[in-house]
């Protein structure tokens, strides 16, 4: 059992998360975007965000993974790609927390080869001080300081996505 204190609670979340959905209401009025789940740390955040966003919608998903315990860093693989058809919409991607940046940087170059109209990113927790390539956060739900945070669908070493609150690990061993 890994020891964590928690920052967000269950309340706290769900409020920022409602603020969340209806800015995106307001500024997607008369379109219909598609709105993509980035597995499997986002999907908590993702449904309840989806919820909240009073817009007809189409939901996608897509998994990306890094080897980042490897030597090659930044070598990204897509496991699971989107089915929905992006030419001429506005595309959302919802992801839970931007770190590097690269993850989004390797996906949004990739989906705009798709041609879509656009492509925003609305990011449960933003980690802004570990950004190593360029990537605009357009929708932020905390900035959050480095430390390495478990719940509401993070994981620590595949562990604790289901709790319902986020909570940062005490002296995690690898992050
Ligand atoms: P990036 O490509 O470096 O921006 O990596 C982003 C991904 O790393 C996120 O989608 C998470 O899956 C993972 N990640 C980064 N920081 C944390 C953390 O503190 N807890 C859990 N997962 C994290
Ligand atoms: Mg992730």
């Amino acid at each position: 059992m890994d020891e964590y204190r928690i920052l967000l609670d269950h309340e706290t979340i769900q409020k920022r998360v409602k603020e969340l959905g209806a800015e995106i209401t307001r500024d997607y009025q008369g379109k219909e975007p598609v709105v993509i789940c980035m597995l499997k740390g986002a999907v908590y955040f993702f449904a309840d965000l989806t919820k909240n966003i009073k817009l007809p919608l189409m939901i996608d998903f897509a998994r990306l993974s890094s080897y980042r315990n490897g030597t090659a860093s930044g070598q990204m693989e897509l496991i699971y790609d989107i089915t929905a058809k992006i030419e001429g919409r506005d595309v959302i991607l919802v992801e839970d927390i931007v770190d590097s940046g690269k993850t989004l940087k390797y996906f949004i170059e990739l989906l705009k080869k798709r041609n879509p109209i656009s492509v925003k990113v609305c990011a449960f927790l933003d980690k802004k001080e570990r950004r190593e390539v360029d990537i605009t956060v357009d929708y932020m739900g905390f900035d959050i300081p480095c430390g390495f945070v478990i719940g509401y669908g993070m994981d620590y070493a595949e562990k604790y996505r289901e709790l319902p609150f986020l909570a940062e690990v005490i002296n995690p061993l690898k992050a």
